[in-house]
């Protein structure tokens, strides 16, 4: 397996891939023989990773999540530049602001909702009526979390925007099925990424420690290659058979409850 390109001549867009999960992804698939559109709204960062990537593999285009017809132009550049789109990942997203729900401020619930949930609604739509007209048997993926399967210690709006994104999984998978279109998440446990360690306002070692503190499997550090990896299996024709499923890469932490 470790010589074969999982993804030879496949085009993907990914979005959130200036940074994290989404850059880590951005390279794996390229490494595989997929020619990429790096999506973000940090620019300066995107076209750096496009840099180092190599522009022959991989373009960079400003998509705000948010903005629908930003999105609808992304998946359009896609196939006017690569002539095809045959992977969509949707990995932007947002943790929203930490508090209380007792003083839950409902524009940050907004926002996280729009950026997270409406912005993975619309990457699918997106992908799934260019890949329905040009008859491709793509493959959709959604960057959820743990905290769609079970309420962390992330805050509430971001825990409601991620179980929000396994509804608009598996009622796509429902719908695209008849297309041989697969949709699925993954859904990492915890990593010290430019997101998280700005909610916690700390360097990325400490947090990681403490985020591996919390492991279930010990002995590896979580970190976004292993995301990409999972999100390379629902890529490619490996997972060909498997739609509508949420990959947990967790370590096992979701399906236990320790009391001690
Ligand atoms: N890091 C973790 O612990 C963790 C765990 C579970 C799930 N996730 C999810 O992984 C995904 C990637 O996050 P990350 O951890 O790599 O963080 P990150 O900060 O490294 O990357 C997030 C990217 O999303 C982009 N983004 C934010 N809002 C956007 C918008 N409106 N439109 C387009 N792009 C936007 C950011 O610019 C950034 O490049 C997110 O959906 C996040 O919720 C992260």
């Amino acid at each position: 397996m470790a010589n074969k390109l999982r993804l030879e001549g496949k085009v993907a867009v990914i979005t959130g891939a200036a940074s994290g999960i989404g850059e880590a992804t951005a390279r794996l698939f390229v490494e595989h023989g997929a020619r990429v559109v790096i999506a973000d709204i940090q620019d300066e960062l995107g076209f750096q990773v496009v840099a180092s990537i190599g522009t022959d593999k991989a373009c960079y285009r400003h998509c705000d999540v948010t903005d629908e017809k930003q999105v609808e132009e992304t998946v359009a550049y896609a196939v006017e530049y690569y002539g095809a789109l045959d992977i969509m990942f949707s990995n932007a997203g947002t943790l929203g602001a930490p508090g209380s729900i007792l003083g839950m401020d409902m524009k940050v619930f907004d926002r996280t909702m729009t950026v997270n949930a409406r912005g993975s609604a619309l990457a699918v739509k997106h992908a799934a009526r260019v890949m329905v007209a040009k008859k491709v048997r793509g493959s959709i993926i959604c960057t959820a979390s743990i905290e769609a399967i079970l309420a962390g210690e992330a805050p509430l709006t971001y825990v409601a925007s991620k179980h929000a994104i396994l509804g608009v999984v598996k009622a796509a998978a429902r719908e695209l099925g008849q297309h041989g279109i697969r949709v699925n998440c993954v859904s990492p446990y915890g990593i010290a990424t430019p997101m998280v360690c700005k909610m916690y306002g700390c360097d990325a070692a400490p947090l990681e420690a403490s985020i591996s503190g919390y492991a279930n499997l010990k002995g590896v550090t979580l970190n976004t290659k292993h995301i990409a990896e999972a999100a390379l299996f629902l890529a490619s024709d490996e997972s060909v058979y498997v739609s509508a499923h949420n990959l947990a890469v967790d370590g096992g932490l979701s399906s236990i409850m320790k009391l001690h």
